[in-house]
């Protein structure tokens, strides 16, 4: 008998990304990239209004300049059925971001919103009649503006599911008496994604129209999928949508804009695929992005440091076709303890373009404001704001009265203390300076739940050894599709140079939205599943068959590695994969698996967390912040890739920089459109802005996830803005409670 070596499996380890080389090589394709014979471009006519009708509207100088091919209005375009919205908890799939019938309406609803496509042979010929097209509106008076609507806002139904309200004791009468207490307004500016990739729609129908080939740059092949399929009427098996890579999302592409459903409307009308590509202007102004928010966050504290009172409430803005309330008052619900809790959060609709989800919707705004009044109130205590956090740490959700599946909460900080020098802070602002520049340390804790959401994959396991997983998952730089090899590989036990992982592709058993960091355990699970039932059908093959070691075993006596299936405790009864199909004259073993969330997960509140560090030096004189170091300790479970897992997390914090120094989309106040459509007026942090960022992570796995994992796509960017804020306050004895925080806030 020959006992197994114990090798350590491909979990855990930091692979290189397996799309790497193909993105770097430019051999990866991406939507707009695809070479589609035949192609016609379009290009889209934008309303120049906010809100009104369209009264007339003539294109012919542009159906008659050079190329054009057509010019599709609100009056000769296809008629397109209404679907779900997405995000605004319709139990009904899609990924439609707004109700808005582009092109069947003669109303306008936002300024930017596409009223005419042009198709031509060429970009620039579509671009430039695109220009032509005239349109006279009937002008209506709109709502533009956050804080005028503030009076007229309204308490949603729920939010993400979640009630709006929530009231816990007496908060606003706690707060009356304490004897330690802040009460502070915080508001961030709306925010666009900004990927690289712009959005791009390929759509190609069948001769007979009834079916439809669709590459689009999307987080969420089968929503886009659903969604055309109900808009054209058609079979959704008829509707293939592809996004095999897409270059970066941030929730920008999580659902569909209006180019997805016009590009097809479009390729309808001349009979050719057609390709709508978005110039970053035509991005900025029909695609929404983070809605702005008015927070306000109000704590008290006994003298030993005790929460009696935690308030946050506040607005975000959304429209009437969208309605996605932004879930900022998530953090509060779930990271302190309060003897009294008032949570409510409202919308106001105005007249613009749809608000979307964005690099951790909610919690990221969320923890600015939660986390820089926290600091505030350890401040106004004259005590340490790690202490003041962990002090106020509950043993339970404090909302939900559920247990927590795993919060190691304190132990990041205690790490992340220790790793940073946090004890070398001087608590009083002001006091450290080199030369002209004031030194500050802050921090903040980060926050995003941990999401599950029913997934579907399946596996195939081949005679040569190899074996391939398929899911309509989505690989946009997060290092999906290496996570998915790593435990593909070692449910299987085999190398992970001999697994492959197949996504974005509508053909591919269904997988949901690249968002709400879920994807790791979302398709994990249903990897897992479809390997169960994969193994199954091995062991059935060899457990009855007198020519196999294993014959008359039970499935509870075998295991499987080293690319076979082993007699347990017994290395030398086994066989491997490839000689069982050889055996048996089959070329593969093919199995389908689907997951979701089981029952007992609704029994834990289930969260990732982290510990955010910041050192910024702001220049005295000018007002001029960098960040100098910042690092991130992280409690999410167990981590399938530190390798891509501390890029994610890198990715997150860089975002966060954004957030709190640079990034800001401004709209004129009177007529609701973008001013700054650019790259270079709006200011994603470059390399200069950004300081080495040091990663820990605990690796300490949640017993109620699939692989102990959790995702950790957007939990870099919460708590980030904060722990900038608070550094600066300790630098500058300023507390900017506006982002972004640039430098004329400071002087
Ligand atoms: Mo993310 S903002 O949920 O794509």
């Amino acid at each position: 008998m020959s006992t197994r070596i114990v090798k350590p499996g491909a979990i855990g380890q930091p692979f290189s990304r397996v799309d790497g080389r193909m993105k770097v090589t430019g051999e990866a394709t991406f939507a707009a990239e695809y070479k589609i014979e035949n192609i016609a471009h379009g290009a889209l006519v934008f309303s120049h209004i906010a809100r009104g009708k369209i009264k007339n509207i003539d294109t012919r100088s542009a159906a008659t300049a050079p190329g054009v091919i057509a010019v599709l209005t609100h009056e000769n375009a296809p008629k397109m059925k209404k679907t779900a919205v997405f995000g605004t908890g319709s139990a009904e799939p899609g990924a439609a971001s707004s109700s808005i019938l582009y092109l069947n309406t003669d109303e306008v609803y936002f300024n930017g919103q596409p009223v005419a496509v042009v198709v031509a042979e060429t970009l620039e010929q579509a671009e430039h009649a695109a220009t032509l097209v005239l349109v006279d509106y009937e002008e209506k008076e709109a709502k533009l503006s956050l804080q005028a609507e503030k009076p007229n806002a309204i308490l949603p139904e729920n939010i993400l599911g979640e009630p709006a309200e929530l009231k816990q004791g007496d908060a606003e009468k706690a707060l009356a008496s304490a004897r330690y207490k802040v009460d502070r307004i915080y508001t961030t500016p709306p925010f666009n994604h900004n990927a690289i990739e712009l959005h791009a729609t390929l759509a190609h129908w069948s001769e007979d129209e009834k079916s439809l080939i669709v590459y689009d740059a999307t987080q969420y092949v089968i929503g886009v999928q659903e969604m055309l399929a109900k808009k054209f009427s058609l079979k959704k098996e008829n509707v293939r949508v592809i996004g095999s890579f897409v270059g970066g999302g941030f929730g920008g592409k999580g659902n569909a804009w209006a180019h997805v459903s016009l590009a097809v409307a479009a390729a309808k009308v001349v009979k050719r695929p057609v390709k709508l590509a978005l110039s970053r202007k035509g991005t900025h102004l029909s695609v929404g992005g983070r809605t702005p928010t008015d927070q306000r966050v109000a704590l008290a504290a006994n003298d030993e440091g005790d929460l009696t009172s935690l308030i946050h409430t506040g607005f975000t803005q959304t429209t009437e076709h969208n309605d996605f309330a932004e879930q900022f008052t998530f953090p509060a619900r779930h990271l302190y303890k309060s003897e009294n809790i008032w949570i409510r959060q409202e919308v106001v609709h105005l007249d613009i373009v749809p608000n979307t989800f964005m690099r951790a919707p909610g919690e990221s705004v969320g923890t600015f404001a939660l986390e820089s009044a926290i600091d505030e109130l350890a401040h106004e205590m004259g005590m340490d704001p790690i202490e003041l956090r962990a002090r106020n740490e509950p043993d339970k959700d404090p909302i939900k009265d559920l247990p927590f599946s795993m919060r190691n909460i304190k132990e990041a900080y205690r790490i992340g203390a220790e790793m940073f020098g946090w004890s070398k802070r001087n608590a009083t602002p002001r006091a450290t300076r080199h030369g002209q520049q004031l030194i500050g340390y802050g921090v903040a804790t980060a926050f995003y739940p941990a999401y599950q959401f029913p997934a579907a994959a399946k596996v195939e396991i081949h005679a040569d050894g190899t074996a391939i997983a398929q899911s309509a998952m989505h690989e946009m730089g997060m290092g999906s599709a290496t996570a998915q090899a790593q435990n593909l590989a070692d449910e299987l036990g085999l190398p992970f140079n001999k697994v492959r992982f197949e996504y974005g592709d509508s053909i591919f058993p269904e997988a949901p939205v690249a968002g709400g960091s879920n994807s790791t355990i979302s398709v994990g699970a249903a990897v897992k599943a479809a390997c169960d039932k994969a193994k199954k059908k091995i062991h059935g093959l060899v457990g009855e068959d007198d020519a196999s070691p294993l014959k008359g075993t039970r499935f509870d006596e075998v295991e499987f590695y080293d690319g076979g299936i082993y007699r347990k405790g017994d290395a030398a009864k086994g066989e491997t994969y490839g000689a069982i199909l050889r055996r048996f004259e089959m070329d593969k073993i093919e199995a389908e698996g689907k997951a979701g969330p089981d029952e007992d997960s609704q029994k834990y509140s289930m969260g990732s967390y982290g510990a955010q560090f910041c050192e910024v030096c702001v220049d005295d004189v000018t007002g001029e912040v960098r960040v100098t170091r910042f690092l991130g300790v992280f409690d999410c479970g167990r981590i399938i890739n530190p390798k891509t897992a501390s890029s994610q997390w890198r990715g997150g914090i860089t975002m966060g920089l954004g957030m709190a120094l640079t990034e800001e989309a401004m709209f004129d106040a009177r007529k609701g459109r973008i001013v700054n459509p650019s790259l270079a007026e709006y200011h994603v942090p470059v390399n200069l802005d950004v300081p080495k960022i040091e990663i820990h992570f605990l690796d300490i796995p949640d017993p109620q996830t699939p692989m102990g994992a959790h995702g950790i796509g957007e939990i870099g960017i919460t708590g980030t803005a904060a722990a900038v804020a608070n550094a600066v306050f300790n630098a500058t004895g300023r507390r900017i409670r506006d982002l972004p925080i640039t430098l004329d806030k400071l002087l």
